[in-house]
């Protein structure tokens, strides 16, 4: 066990966990954080998609002690950012969510794309997305509603 200090959604957190704790599990079982989610647990299925630093990484592969002084995005912050905010629009525009359970995953996938590639094409979706798996079949909705998003973008 070792005491760490993380930065998620804009806090700061002290967490006293065994170095090698997946970050899934710091923000689950220790934080108390559920709007992430397990699904595979080996980083197949992307269910469990955080931002470091704005990027997209998958919290259940992640040992806590790989992220240093990273600043750590959730589901739960993500809304509060300009492009989480207005791919959670979209997503209830295209009613995307079917079972929900990948849709935490999948919204913080779109928002890291959508922050570098503000018009991302179909292929460039297809390449942020592709290790996001919706055992409901939304993939036609996500899509829209990545493209809906794309447009309310401000230019810069
Ligand atoms: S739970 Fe992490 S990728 Fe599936
Ligand atoms: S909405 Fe059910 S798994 Fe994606």
């Amino acid at each position: 066990m070792s005491q760490r200090q993380l930065k998620i959604n804009g806090e700061d957190k002290t967490v006293d966990v065994p170095d090698n704790m997946p970050l899934l599990w710091v923000l689950r079982d220790v934080l108390g954080m559920t709007g992430t989610k397990y699904g595979c647990g080996i980083a197949q299925c992307g269910a469990c998609t955080v931002h470091l630093d704005g990027r997209a990484i998958r919290s259940c592969q992640m040992p806590v002690s790989a992220v240093g002084s990273r600043a750590i995005t959730t589901i739960e912050g993500i809304g509060k950012t300009p492009t989480g905010a207005r791919i959670q629009k979209a997503w209830l525009d295209e009613e995307v969510v079917q079972c929900g359970y990948c849709q935490s995953g999948q919204i913080m996938s779109a928002s890291a794309l959508l922050a570098t590639t503000p018009k991302p094409d179909d292929a460039d979706i297809n390449a942020a997305m592709a290790g996001n798996i919706c055992r409901c079949g939304t993939y036609v909705r996500i899509r829209a509603a990545i493209k809906r998003a794309a447009e309310g973008e401000q230019p810069t």
